[in-house]
């Protein structure tokens, strides 16, 4: 058996050995061998090639090093493995890393490489990528190929894999405003992100309900706007702590401040910044979206996105643009007479004059930005390489249709219709998420090059920190898998065993993620 090759195909038919390794998301090339070598827990390292780039003291790797030395093998000291009466293998007992470049301290952005190759043989056993971020990729693959014996005995099999994503741009989006999310719940979200080979935080920070984002040029916002202005904030250190863990896994964090809709909890800390409602001639007392017939309004925004864009490090920002209700601009007369000096005939007008201003204020800043597609959908002016992100999922039109259309444009996409983890229903609804094809759409090669990736949506409605981990995980992951693995790796069987089995490894990591289907975990309970 030794060296003979295991095709994927096989693999379908081959029984999970006991915490056999089943690699999630699947990728690009693999192959794995029936020949597998032992690994010493207690001798075991991870280390630089004498030519990486990166050398001790790159704490992204440094740090990579210990978190998964922690989830392979625990903390503890494993007693000498016992092979009485067992086929004697070759021992593993390190893990070589090679980079080409050391950005240790720098960011990942949209165009960081990910590749990496991983080749374990009776020569080598060998990590290569371009970047750290790459290497962070391979390691967690790496991670999930090794295996442990029912005897207690770590092994990993000969295996040769080359690796990419297939879009650069796989996203992960929280509501902190619907419910306060605390601080180590993102935390370890970030974490099972980095399982899953996401690479995007997409921060959905302030809503109608609640505004925990602690501003330092406008701290009214979070004392009159948050559910609670001592416990349910995000500090600036808060926001720091958020951004650096998620960038030693390779994550970008991308904030999103939505306006001039879904602004409802901006109004107590800044007043006049909302359009007062009209009930006949006389204001109602309640506020609608922001008000974009005001200088004070444009001000105001540029000084807090220039706060944003400095505490936020990714080029791009999310700046919203969705779902603006028109009935308080209708019924306010002084915005009816700022549309008739302005020649505006039509309320999509006036939302596209407030959000024009808005995206030159942050172009400004040296900023990108991703906008929902009404902005696109409203015709509104905006610069050729804004981001559109798709999430209506009919009207006005099919979502696969809107991509067409913004990509026919030349913008570049992102689509998360699809993939509304929020959204539940009795059965195994990861699979229809799973079956998404991101370029299922009429178009020529350049436009689907503009695809970039897509994100998963967890909305905060019926969300809070009692069921987030259980509901995103592992359903995300069939979303994760989509974005990373080749457009071939389609086999709903293959998919559904490998899931069970990652859903098991979540849980052997410490994350109570759900069930998929009926079945049990094998080492469920073992390393408690
Ligand atoms: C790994 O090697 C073991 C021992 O030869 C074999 O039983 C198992 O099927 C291999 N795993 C994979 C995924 O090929
Ligand atoms: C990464 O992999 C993709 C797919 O094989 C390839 O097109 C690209 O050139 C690779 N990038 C680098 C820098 O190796
Ligand atoms: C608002 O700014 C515009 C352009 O700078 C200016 O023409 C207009 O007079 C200002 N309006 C008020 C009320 O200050
Ligand atoms: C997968 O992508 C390749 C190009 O990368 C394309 O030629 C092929 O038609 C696609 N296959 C499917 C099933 O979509």
């Amino acid at each position: 058996m030794a060296g003979s090759r295991l095709w994927v195909s096989l693999l379908l038919g081959a029984s999970l050995t006991f915490w056999a390794s089943a690699v999630w998301p699947w990728p690009q090339y693999i192959q794995i061998y029936s020949q597998c070598y032992t690994l010493y827990p207690n001798n075991f390292q991870f280390r630089y090639h004498v030519s990486s780039a990166a050398q001790p003291g790159c704490v992204v790797l440094d740090e990579a090093f210990r978190r998964y030395r922690n989830l392979l093998f625990g903390t503890g000291s494993w007693p000498r493995p016992n092979f009485a009466g067992k086929q004697q293998t070759e021992g593993k007992n390190m893990l070589v890393i090679t980079v080409m470049t050391a950005e240790c301290n720098e960011f990942p952005s949209l165009e960081s490489v990910e590749n990496y190759t991983l080749t374990i043989n009776d020569d080598q056993c060998l990590l290569t990528a371009v970047t750290v971020w790459g290497a962070l990729r391979g390691l967690e693959t790496f991670s999930q190929l090794v295996w442990k014996s029912a005897e207690g005995t770590f092994f990993i099999n000969k295996t040769k894999i080359k690796d990419f994503p297939r879009f650069p741009h796989r996203g992960l989006l929280l509501d902190t405003s619907r419910h306060y999310l605390p601080l180590s719940t993102i935390l370890g979200t970030l974490d099972v992100m980095s399982y899953n080979k996401f690479n995007v935080f997409h921060w959905h920070m302030v809503d109608d309900p609640s505004f925990p984002y602690e501003s330092f040029t406008f701290p009214e916002l979070t004392r009159k706007g948050s559910y609670n202005p001592v416990t349910h904030i995000y500090t600036s250190q808060d926001v720091r702590e958020v951004i650096e863990y998620a960038r030693l896994r390779g994550i970008r964090v991308v904030a999103e401040f939505d306006t001039p809709g879904h602004t409802l909890s901006w109004g107590p800390g800044i007043p006049g910044l909302l359009t007062p409602c009209y009930s006949g001639s006389l204001p109602s007392g309640t506020f609608g979206p922001v008000n974009p017939s005001l200088n004070s309004t444009y001000d105001f925004m540029s000084t807090f996105f220039l706060e944003i864009s400095s505490v936020f490090p990714d080029f791009y920002l999310h700046l919203g643009g969705d779902e603006v209700d028109f009935t308080c601009w209708k019924s306010n007369p002084n915005i009816q007479a700022f549309m008739k000096k302005k020649g505006f005939t039509d309320f999509k007008q006036l939302e596209s004059f407030y959000i024009q201003t808005l995206l030159d204020i942050v172009s400004d800043y040296d900023k990108g930005y991703v906008v929902w597609q009404e902005v696109f959908d409203n015709k509104v002016k905006i610069r050729p390489d804004t981001i559109i992100q798709v999430w209506r999922e009919e009207i006005p039109v099919d979502y696969m249709k809107e991509m067409e259309q913004i990509t026919k444009a030349g913008f570049r996409a992102l689509l998360s219709a699809p993939w509304y983890l929020n959204r539940i229903a009795y059965g195994p609804d990861w699979k229809d998420m799973y079956k998404v094809e991101p370029l299922g759409f009429h178009g020529t090669p350049e436009m689907r090059n503009l695809v970039i990736g897509g994100e998963a949506c967890m909305w905060g409605e019926y969300v809070d920190s009692t069921n987030l981990v259980s509901r995103l995980w592992p359903r995300a992951g069939a979303i994760a898998e989509r974005l990373w693995s080749s457009n071939q790796t389609t086999d709903m069987e293959f998919a559904y065993k490998r899931l069970s089995h990652f859903r098991c490894e979540l849980l052997r990591r410490g994350i109570q993620a759900q069930p998929i289907s009926v079945g049990y975990c094998e080492q469920e309970f073992e390393h408690t």
